[in-house]
């Protein structure tokens, strides 16, 4: 109860913050005057905020345990698939990260705190003097050429210890010596894990500060001590947002104190809870958008649906992660070649991290073909790091669009349901001109085709069609924003409620069955802002104009946009036809490098789009801002319509 007062506090005084801020604005200020506004969140910064900590330019790439082991994770495997990454040229083509998950650890030691490894399984772990070390081992990676990744979480105990006592190698000891997460031991850990061992990554979980309320009966035994939980994955009302992300911006805090060369990647494993896909992007490298992937195409579908909508929220520096792959087991397995390919494909589009979760020791050619394959490698690790954007949505067929540094394509069709179906691709899926002839080279195969206009393609049951596209582009001499997600930052986007997002595939979690009432929405960020929809999922709309493309994002935000070299930003701007408040006119700013380089009249429900146009010639940074006199509990959505960065004249 404390914490739920706790959240609701927060949302209180920012909202306050902002009101006061439209109080400002409200009055007869200047301009200038009230870009002054000390707290006002829409005031524009003149520089990018979200994360740039930490060495993520591109996704990271490489393996990890638990996919493969589980917990009964040790030395030999390890290093095994290490030699494996190399040996079968994996490495070479950038999996690059050995990550030790789940069941390294022995205990905390008592009173000093120091982590204690399992030198059981760890055998180059144990030191001479008795303690413990993983330097051996990381110094051994490193000569290979590869990096190396560990594990924690955020709370004082394991995902282990709090859901799955059966597991192997369970922490021991007594309570203390059993509570080996970083809670009161952040500094303390991050320094051991990062400037004494030499590790390069570190996944920090969540679990518990999840589920060890004082009527759990591992904790009414005894066994492990109460953490009044700050996150209920059922719902955010009763989720303490701020509380959890201060705890995870310590851990961000301290990698970079004790990384002064920046060579590291903090990886935030919150399964999509506390709202993280909205705060992840301003202190992660990696972040889990949902619950655990498991060996099954609807388990996989729901992963994808986490982070599909979300191209936004991610980009060179900070990347969504619908969770490591599972190419190689179950439903992706040697016998299910046309799903590994699919699962791989459409991680490749979302920019995720690509971390092998099988034993490759077990991999067959055929397997390693799809994990190896360069050309899907290089669509998930393309420069310009742009998520793909949904060109068309049905709970059958999707077709994902990537622009790419090239100024070229990635294109995926996927068929999501078990029965054979036709799709038709067309010229404006790919914000291509209808006329002039279009290349196609499939990314499995490397061979070409070529249409013009539209073109019927057949799918196998869970099949994914990927291409490369290379055509006429309707906008010759710019980008639209939607083309360029990666360049994009929602700093504010305006949602003042968090809620859940409905539009994701529901699968029957593995471990509860069809127990309980169901799957209900449970990852936050709906509402958030979208590329060519509105921040619910609706086509983009304004004064009864239809926008195929462009920005849809809640008044109240700001959003910030990286110009590269371009002279003009042109847009359409209105309130989006499904507004449902409709009591607030929206004024659009457009600011370059902080200063104010275009404003709107304010426009009503209703009103037809404006133009709106600046000279950002020289131009770093661009902030585009969206405001209503007053602050609104629920934001009504507006359109930056046709948004794009243009050469011109
Ligand atoms: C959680 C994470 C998994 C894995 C396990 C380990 O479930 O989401 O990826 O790390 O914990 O116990």
């Amino acid at each position: 109860m404390a914490e739920r007062q706790g959240g609701e506090g927060v949302l209180a005084v920012s909202h306050l913050v902002r009101m006061a801020a439209f109080g400002l604005l409200a009055s007869a200020a200047p301009l200038a005057a009230q870009s002054q506004a000390p707290h006002d969140p829409l005031t524009p910064r003149g520089h990018w905020s979200a994360n740039t900590r930490g060495r993520a330019a591109l996704p990271p790439m490489g393996w990890n345990s638990w996919n493969a082991f589980n917990s009964d994770i040790d030395e030999a495997k390890l290093m095994a698939s290490a030699q494996i990454l190399i040996d079968s040229g994996l490495a070479a083509k950038g999996y690059r990260y050995v990550d030790i998950d789940d069941g390294w650890w022995l205990r905390r030691d008592q009173p000093d705190g120091r982590m204690v490894i399992r030198a059981k399984s760890f055998p180059s772990a144990a030191m001479p003097d008795g303690t413990t070390s993983f330097r051996p081992l990381t110094d051994r990676l490193h000569a290979m050429g590869l990096k190396a990744g560990i594990y924690s979480d955020i709370g004082r105990n394991s995902c282990g210890q709090v859901y799955t006592s059966d597991f192997a190698n369970q922490p021991e000891g007594s309570v203390a010596e059993r509570e080996v997460g970083l809670y009161g031991h952040v500094d303390q850990d991050i320094r051991l894990y990062f400037a004494d061992w030499g590790f390069d990554l570190i996944k920090v979980d969540g679990c518990g500060i999840r589920g060890l309320p004082v009527t759990n009966p591992k904790v009414t035994s005894g066994y492990l001590r109460a953490f009044d939980p700050i996150i209920d994955l059922e719902t955010l009302g009763r989720t303490d947002i701020a509380k959890v992300k201060a705890l995870y911006g310590s851990v961000a805090d301290a990698l970079a104190r004790y990384n002064p060369d920046g060579d590291y990647i903090f990886s935030i494993c919150l399964w999509g809870s506390a709202d993280v896909r909205a705060w992840a992007k301003d202190m992660g490298n990696i972040s889990r958008t949902s619950e655990d992937i498991s060996p099954n195409w609807s388990r996989m579908l729901h992963n994808f649906d986490s982070a599909v909508r979300r191209p936004l929220y991610a980009g060179p520096g900070s990347w969504n992660d619908p969770d490591m792959l599972f190419v190689g087991t179950g439903a992706f397995d040697a016998d299910h070649l046309t799903e590994a390919r699919s699962h791989m494909a459409l991680w490749a589009m979302l920019n995720a991290p690509l971390m092998i979760g099988y034993d490759l020791r077990k991999a067959t050619p055929a397997l390693l073909e799809v994990l190896g394959n360069p050309r899907i490698i290089a669509l998930d690790q393309d420069p310009a790091g742009n998520q793909a954007v949904l060109a068309y949505d049905s709970d059958d067929v999707q077709i994902l669009v990537k622009t790419l540094a090239s100024g070229e394509k990635g294109v995926a069709i996927v068929n999501r349901t078990a029965a054979p179906v036709d799709a038709q691709l067309t010229a404006d899926h790919l914000k291509y001109a209808g006329k002039a002839p279009i290349t196609l080279t499939d990314l499995w195969t490397g061979s070409d085709d070529s249409f013009t206009g539209e073109k019927t393609l057949h799918l196998a049951p869970h099949q994914t069609l990927i291409f490369a596209a290379k055509g006429t582009r309707r906008l010759s001499d710019g980008l639209f924003l939607s083309e360029m997600p990666g360049s994009i930052n929602p700093a504010v986007d305006g949602v003042v409620v968090p809620e859940d997002e409905p539009l994701i595939h529901r699968g029957i979690l593995p471990w509860q069955g069809t127990r309980g009432t169901g799957q209900h929405p449970r990852y936050g960020g709906w509402g958030g802002a979208e590329a060519d929809a509105t921040p619910f999922g609706k086509m983009l709309g304004s004064g009864g104009h239809d926008f195929h493309t462009g920005i849809g994002v809640l008044a109240g935000s700001r959003l910030e946009v990286r110009n590269k070299g371009y002279a003009r930003f042109q847009a359409q701007v209105g309130m989006d036809d499904s507004a449902r408040d409709r009591s607030q006119p929206v004024t659009f700013f457009v600011y370059g490098d902080g200063r104010l380089l275009a404003r709107s009249k304010p426009v009503a429900f209703g009103d037809a789009p404006q133009p709106i146009s600046a000279n950002v010639r020289g131009v770093k940074l661009i902030e585009l801002v969206a405001r209503t006199p007053e602050a609104v509990r629920f934001p009504d959505p507006v359109v930056w319509g046709d948004a794009a960065l243009v050469q011109g004249k």
